[in-house]
């Protein structure tokens, strides 16, 4: 047996005996893809994780969406193969500053984006994921000032979606979303005239004006099925192109370059460092396990809430 096997089947015994289940992100590698019990976007894991049974939820993403795990799921274990798995945008929003930067603007109702830290969270009214991002800003009177964080790129697309004038925003990004280059996306489009251009709303503004078609991870993933095109230039993490070749087997599917294409930077080097060693690893130590101060998560737990019932 190769070593892959042997870790799929050490991953699987382990998975019985600590009666636990594996959620994974779309952006984790294939081989990680392979060993999860649910794969979904940010929204969908969030959601996913309240209806788990198992005592024990491996998480196989970024620490931000292992942490809303634990905040909806307090009386789970909620395990992260290594704490080191952070997030560049989460990096972006230190809580204690984002508690300054708010008490600017005490009539504001704070909209964060889920990635954040859990001490983000809980200086939040109404968290969101880039699937609902629009529906919960337009949830809120067109007249009431919005302080949206942390990501500056998603935050004014909304913001040219609903036209709305009244919203602050934290200066916040995404290194990989950020690194993508409209040149390179326009030659793509020169070689392939009939493939449309998918794109994350955590691009830069001049990509996203690029694009077909902008959405959430899961969006994208609706709108390569039902669209019409049998090609499609890819300009969000590569980790999605697995489920797009799973799922649409007879469509192409192009990853979009970053500006420099040696640095493969466009690969989220957060959810690359989930693999299946640390997980096998993580199952049988049942460590690192997610912790959070209670006042801290049942204040987090109302804007997670607030966000679900936006769906
Ligand atoms: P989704 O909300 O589309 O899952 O994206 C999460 C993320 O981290 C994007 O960079
Ligand atoms: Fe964070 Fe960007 Fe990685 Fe998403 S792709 S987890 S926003 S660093």
């Amino acid at each position: 047996m190769d070593e892959t096997s042997t870790l799929r089947e050490r991953i699987a015994r382990l998975k019985r005996e600590r009666r636990a289940v594996i959620l994974a992100h779309y952006y984790t590698t294939p081989d990680v893809q392979a060993v999860a019990d649910f794969l979904g976007d940010s929204l969908a894991l969030a959601v996913q994780a309240q209806s788990v049974e198992a005592e024990t939820i491996l998480f196989a993403g970024v620490h931000f969406m292992a942490e809303t795990a634990k905040v909806l799921c307090p009386d789970k274990r909620v395990l992260i193969p290594t704490l080191e798995a952070g997030c560049s945008l989460a990096e972006s929003c230190d809580a204690g500053e984002f508690a300054r930067f708010r008490a600017r603007y005490p009539d504001h109702t704070v909209v964060s984006y889920v990635n954040t830290s859990v001490g983000v969270k809980a200086l939040t009214d109404i968290c969101c994921t880039s699937s609902n991002a629009l529906r919960v800003v337009e949830s809120l009177p067109a007249d009431r000032p919005v302080l949206f964080a942390p990501d500056r790129n998603l935050g004014s697309y909304i913001q040219r979606l609903t036209g709305r004038t009244n919203m602050v925003l934290w200066d916040g990004a995404c290194h990989v979303h950020e690194e993508f280059s409209l040149e390179k996306i326009l030659d793509l489009k020169r070689e392939h005239p009939g493939a449309k251009v998918v794109v994350h709303p955590e691009c830069k503004a001049h990509v996203v004006a690029a694009a077909d078609f902008v959405g959430s991870t899961a969006a994208i993933l609706e709108y390569c099925g039902r669209s019409d095109a049998a090609e499609f230039i890819v300009v969000t993490e590569p980790g999605i192109l697995a489920e797009m070749h799973r799922r649409y087997p007879g469509k192409r599917f192009i990853p979009a370059p970053p500006i420099d294409s040696t640095c493969g930077c466009n690969d989220c080097r957060y959810m690359k460092m989930i693999t299946l060693e640390n997980i096998a690893e993580c199952l049988e130590r049942m460590s690192p396990e997610v912790e959070i101060d209670e006042e801290i998560r049942r204040r987090a737990e109302r804007s997670i809430r607030n966000m679900i019932a936006i769906r």
